[in-house]
């Protein structure tokens, strides 16, 4: 017997199990069905002129792959190429990891885990999927490849990308799947995913058992779910010997992943990069924005052709910046075309396809050349690769997550990018030419004052959701578990407490039932914990809508040019007792408009959001009857009057019942325990002083604000959570000696005062009866 028939004789056995062939799904069934004794098939069943005829799992060359890539027909979807898809195969030959890919095929054929570290740009997050994808033929398997990605953004962009590359339609046989949104069909054997929906995936799969390979990508991004799964995937692969690994990573520190990964081989694709002029200012920027609108002019006007990335740290800055650079560009008349564009998580995705058009032609044959203005956050840094740039314009900036365990508090700040970070930065003006770099600090300031590294996210986060699913995945002993950085002791300690309080863990640290259903919501503890109680309350429905509502970026459009008319659209839906309810009153009113485009255009509601909210929804509605949690509401016109308020407020501490702060005698508030002084953020609609409140988020910015925030009563947050309001752990304020009396008249018999609500509640009844 030769070597050949040998192998195939040993794989007889299991490609009988193989009813289907998945490659053939474009012919009628009885082609597709298997026969290995079939002497005209290889040993899937493949027709011997099928492009993948002479593929063997795990053993295929780069030859083998390149000459299917570039035969007629697509052999997963059996129909012919485009002319786009060759057009795009010749753009992707030239990527440098393309001259690797043999190299690439030998290390993950003969090692389980691989390490590849590469320039951006070079073809990692695009090309290394597709490699193993033709390896591993996933689908024979019934299996897929995932790509994770930090940033949804990212998962879609590249997914959409991936799917034009291969010439299949995006969502079949190249999917992506991130929170509230999964693009991904039956059909699909290629899928880019978020890290934390991998993690959310492994709760219920603890071996990953529908993968076959999986690619953490942007490793060096450090995120807290990343850092998870890798701690999981060096589990996995002890009792999963078929699962190849391969983490991926833009920066050079690859030694510390090989050594976390037990020595694992490495793989280095050098980049193609051009020099890059660095630029500081001489001295420090007293207003970043403007200098680094001033400098993209600058730029414009006097610099060669070459299109400009300028980095900014979130949505409203850089639709603020688009918005000025327009109108000065539009000012110049000696100066070429000027296209702007923002990139942000929260774009609309075709919005945001348009960083990768051309720049637009000179308006006259000998004018000045056209240039793009691409204005992103962090997302450009190493995510998305977008080709010709020269100039690159960094403030130093970007926003990012700061965890204070002490305090309790979580929250976004504008922070100082590290050094690693300016270099990559950087690196984006040099990737076709070479470029110029203008940093807007002060060379001292990049030398003396920017960390090496920026912290892994794990450091800076609040724990509870990840410890949940942690306890969900039967990892008890968290101090043992294999962390890359292990996060600090008291971080930890505050993870647990949280989720005591919040009865997902008894008091050893174990998982409850409670805790192990809201585990299974794709939300924060806190939120969960709300709608598991809801019903209780009577208002799962309306608490729905609240959760789907806080899951959706901002409901509200408030224009520069029209902040009074959309102050004056926003004040038909408030609510007198808080944010929580005007949500819910806008909501109602999207959907009694029928849920009507034009309605939102003309009350200054963003229509994506509240699209969205809608589809989060009934997602959580899925999550809500799979986990037999009642769907109620309680009648509007139910008395006392404003009840149905009343409930919805009541369920809402029963989850948020540690994010209160409680209005001190000179009328500022504190948080309760932590006696962190707040404001209310100057978009709340609270009309009234309202002495206890719960909210949301923390905004940390030269102040201390709370955003998002409805009044409650100082009973119902005793009622929530008896074990976080024992006060004798409560440090002295006003607040603490308002429920030490009400706790004494509780032990007298005496019922809650009433007295002064009443009257609050009459004077508001009038506004409450909008829904
Ligand atoms: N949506 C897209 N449209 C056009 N080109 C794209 C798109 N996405 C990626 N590319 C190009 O693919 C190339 C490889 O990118 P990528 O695989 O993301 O590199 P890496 O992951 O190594 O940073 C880049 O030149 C990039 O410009
Ligand atoms: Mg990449």
């Amino acid at each position: 017997m030769s070597d050949r028939s040998q192998k195939r004789a040993k794989t007889d056995k299991s490609t009988s199990e193989v009813q289907e062939n998945p490659y053939l799904a474009h012919l009628p069934r009885s082609e597709r069905l298997v026969n290995p004794s079939n002497g005209g098939t290889n040993v899937y069943g493949l027709p011997a002129d099928h492009p993948l005829a002479n593929f063997e799992i795990g053993k295929t060359t780069a030859e083998q792959a390149e000459k299917a890539e570039e035969g007629d027909i697509n052999p997963f979807t059996g129909k012919d190429f485009s002319g786009r898809y060759k057009k795009i195969l010749t753009g992707r030959r030239k990527l440098p990891v393309n001259k690797h890919r043999k190299e690439f095929l030998d290390l993950v054929q003969n090692n389980q885990v691989v390490i590849l570290v590469g320039e951006t740009g070079s073809g990692k997050t695009t090309q290394i999927p597709q490699f193993l994808v033709f390896d591993e033929l996933p689908a024979f398997k019934g299996k897929k490849v995932a790509c994770t990605q930090p940033r949804r953004l990212a998962a879609m962009s590249v997914a959409q990308r991936v799917a034009e590359e291969m010439d299949v339609v995006l969502g079949e046989e190249v999917g992506y799947n991130i929170r509230f949104e999964d693009c991904t069909s039956d059909k699909t054997f290629l899928q880019y995913m978020t890290d934390g929906m991998l993690l959310r995936e492994a709760m219920n799969d603890p071996l990953l058992s529908r993968y076959s390979a999986i690619i953490l990508d942007e490793a060096h991004d450090r995120t807290l779910s990343t850092d998870i799964l890798m701690g999981l995937m060096k589990e996995i692969i002890r009792k999963r010997a078929d699962l190849k690994v391969v983490v991926m990573s833009a920066t050079l520190d690859a030694g510390k992943f090989q050594k976390y990964f037990d020595d694992a081989p490495l793989m280095n694709v050098p980049g193609r990069t051009f020099p890059v002029e660095i630029y500081y200012t001489p001295e420090p920027e007293a207003d970043y924005l403007e200098a680094a609108i001033f400098t993209a002019l600058q730029i414009h006007r006097s610099e060669d052709a070459g299109d400009i990335l300028l980095f900014l740290t979130g949505e409203e800055e850089i639709e603020d910046a688009c918005r000025k650079i327009k109108a000065e560009a539009d000012q110049m008349p000696d100066a070429g075309p000027l296209k702007v564009l923002p990139l942000y998580s929260t774009l609309p995705p075709q919005a945001q396809k348009r960083i990768y058009e051309e720049a637009p032609p000179a308006k006259t044959p000998n004018g000045r050349p056209g240039r793009k203005i691409v204005v992103s956050t962090n997302i450009a840094e190493t995510s998305l690769t977008i080709d010709g740039i020269v100039y690159v314009i960094d403030p130093g900036f970007s926003k990012q997550k700061v965890y204070n365990p002490r305090i309790r508090v979580e929250s976004l700040l504008v922070s100082p990018i590290s050094k690693a970070s300016a270099q990559q930065r950087s690196g984006r003006a040099g990737r076709t030419r070479p470029g110029k770099c203008f940093r807007l600090y002060t060379e001292n300031a990049f030398m003396k004052e920017l960390i090496e590294t920026t912290y892994p996210e794990i450091l800076r986060s609040n724990l509870g959701t990840v410890v949940l699913q942690l306890k969900k995945l039967g990892i008890d002993d968290l101090v043992h578990f294999d962390f890359m950085d292990p996060p600090a002791p008291e971080t930890l300690m505050r993870a647990l407490e949280l989720l005591n309080y919040l009865g997902a863990l008894d008091d050893d640290g174990n998982l409850t039932p409670l805790g192990s259903t809201m585990a299974d919501f794709p939300v924060d503890p806190q939120m969960a914990k709300m709608l598991i109680e809801s019903p209780r309350y009577g208002c799962s429905n309306e608490i729905l809508s609240i959760v789907a509502l806080l899951n959706v970026p901002l409901v509200f459009v408030r224009p520069p040019s029209e902040r009074k008319a959309a102050d004056e659209a926003k004040a038909q839906f408030e609510h007198p007792d808080g944010d929580h309810l005007t949500l819910l009153n806008v909501y109602h009113a999207y959907k009694t408009a029928g849920a009507d485009q034009k309605w939102c255009y003309d009350n200054y509601c963003n229509f994506r959001s509240l699209k969205s909210a809608d589809n989060v929804r009934s997602q959580l509605k899925r999550y809500m009857e799979r986990a037999d949690l009642d769907l109620v509401s309680m009648p509007f016109d139910e008395k006392p009057r404003g009840a149905y308020y009343t409930a919805i407020r009541q369920a809402l501490t029963s989850g948020f019942f540690m994010q209160v702060a409680h209005q001190e005698r000179g009328g500022s508030y504190l948080t309760v325990k932590d006696n962190q002084v707040v404001r209310l953020h100057p978009s709340s609609c609270l009309d009234h002083v309202a002495e206890w409140v719960v909210y949301n988020e923390f905004v940390l910015t030269n102040q201390n604000f709370i955003r998002t925030v409805t009044e409650v009563r100082a009973e119902w947050l005793l009622d929530a959570a008896p074990g976080y309001y024992d006060l004798s752990t409560f440090p002295n304020c006003e607040g603490k000696r308002v429920l030490e009396k009400l706790i004494e008249r509780r032990k007298r018999g005496g019922s809650d005062d009433r007295r002064d609500r009443d009257r609050k509640d009459k004077g508001r009844d009038s506004k409450r009866s909008r829904r």
